[in-house]
């Protein structure tokens, strides 16, 4: 079920398209139903975006497994988006995961105990000048180290 405020805000996207190309929306709207599903999809929530758009279920699900910023299980307040594409990866993130994942305790995939952080392994981001990286929210994190992850990850709340 998707709320009336997230209708609203589904709405003033959709009013960026022409009248019959309501579907052009719904990267916006599955991201609009996801903010307010605990950063979550459900089969369910697709369904609904792709009802309220108008378009067969089965095109929305196909670009919410597409794409990487959405999530299909719980994840945590914050999530940090490791990209582990070529150039990261030549610059040393596979240590810098492993690095996270003792810090945290926690594997890729999975969320802290308290709910506060998940980590999720990605493709390139486009920063490639910044490897490694990562990114929270619509924050991006470039140069990493241990240290810089360490005082990173203290200071999310
Ligand atoms: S390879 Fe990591 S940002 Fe491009």
């Amino acid at each position: 079920m998707i709320s009336d405020q997230a209708k609203k805000q589904i709405d003033a996207w959709v009013a960026k398209y022409p009248e019959d190309r309501k579907s052009s929306a719904v990267m916006e709207a599955l991201k609009i139903v996801q903010a307010e599903n605990d950063n979550s999809l459900s089969a369910e929530s697709i369904q609904d975006v792709a009802d309220y758009l108008g378009m067969p279920g089965i095109a929305a699900a196909e670009v919410a497994t597409f794409y990487e910023n959405y999530n299909h299980k719980p994840v945590g307040k914050h999530v940090i988006r490791f990209c582990h594409n070529i150039s990261c990866m030549l610059n040393g993130s596979d240590d810098l995961i492993s690095h996270l994942e003792d810090k945290l305790g926690v594997k890729t995939g999975e969320v802290t105990k308290d709910g506060l952080i998940s980590v999720k392994k990605v493709e390139c981001l486009g920063a490639c000048v910044g490897a490694p990286m990562f990114q929270i929210g619509d924050q991006y994190y470039e140069n990493l180290t241990a240290e810089k992850i360490d005082e990173i990850v203290d200071g999310l709340k």
